[in-house]
């Protein structure tokens, strides 16, 4: 059984002063910080780019789980490698090219994460799971913090973690939107070992971060 590691979603985090709000998470127990980057064409939400990644970087000694809701995504690859991100996650839908892709994330020496949104089904990504580090299961339609879970998502986890164990193939499987005090360990037992949380770890108990992180960590 993997260990379980939080990533929290800085989207949930005050903008204005994120250099301070990624040291909180670091001293709050995170595992990694998730960098939700969005271009208001694939998902309807505008965030951050590189240049914001550049600035954070060394606030934290914590790895960067980059999301990347762009498209075209391929031609930003080398843009998010540079600013500092560790794992570079792309959605299938926003390249021409999956394997090129993923390729190219390997070639800089970055982890390679690959998104599904709710509706997209893993057969999307089946020849490529040898290839990958990470698989990132959305448990809502990706775009804004504080949706609802998806519990309809759970029975996709457990579908791919029956085929990384038939394939004994070695991969984290990431649950990202929605998830709360209440669903955590769902995700967990359908397969997840990466918990991505923003709303629940920013704004729940006061905003006592430490608490909430170790909250999801409690098994
Ligand atoms: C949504 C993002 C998620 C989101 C998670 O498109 O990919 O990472 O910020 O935030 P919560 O936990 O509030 O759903
Ligand atoms: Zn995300």
């Amino acid at each position: 059984m993997k260990k379980i590691q939080i990533s929290p979603s800085i989207l949930s985090a005050d903008f204005s002063q994120l250099g301070n709000e990624i040291k909180r998470l670091e001293e709050g127990g995170a595992d990694m910080i998730h960098v939700d980057v969005m271009d208001g064409h694939f998902v309807p939400n505008l965030t951050i780019g590189p240049p914001v990644i550049k600035a954070l970087r060394n606030h934290c000694s914590l790895k960067f789980d980059v999301h990347l809701m762009i498209s075209p995504v391929h031609k930003y690859i080398d843009a998010y490698a540079d600013a500092g991100a560790d794992i570079i996650t792309i959605h299938p839908e926003a390249t021409e090219d999956l394997e090129k892709s993923i390729l190219r994330i390997k070639e800089l020496k970055k982890k390679v994460g690959v998104s599904l949104n709710p509706e997209t089904k893993i057969d999307l990504i089946l020849d490529h799971l040898d290839k990958i580090d990470l698989v990132l299961i959305m448990s809502v339609n990706p775009g804004f913090g504080g949706q609802k879970f998806m519990p309809e998502v759970l029975s996709k986890i457990k579908e791919l973690k029956k085929i990384q164990l038939e394939k004994n193939i070695n991969f984290d499987i990431e649950i990202d939107g929605g998830i709360n005090f209440d669903n955590y360990k769902l995700a967990i037992e359908a397969g997840a070992n990466i918990l991505v949380s923003g709303t629940t770890i920013f704004k729940s108990n006061n905003g006592d971060i430490k608490k909430n992180i170790d909250l999801l960590k409690t098994e």
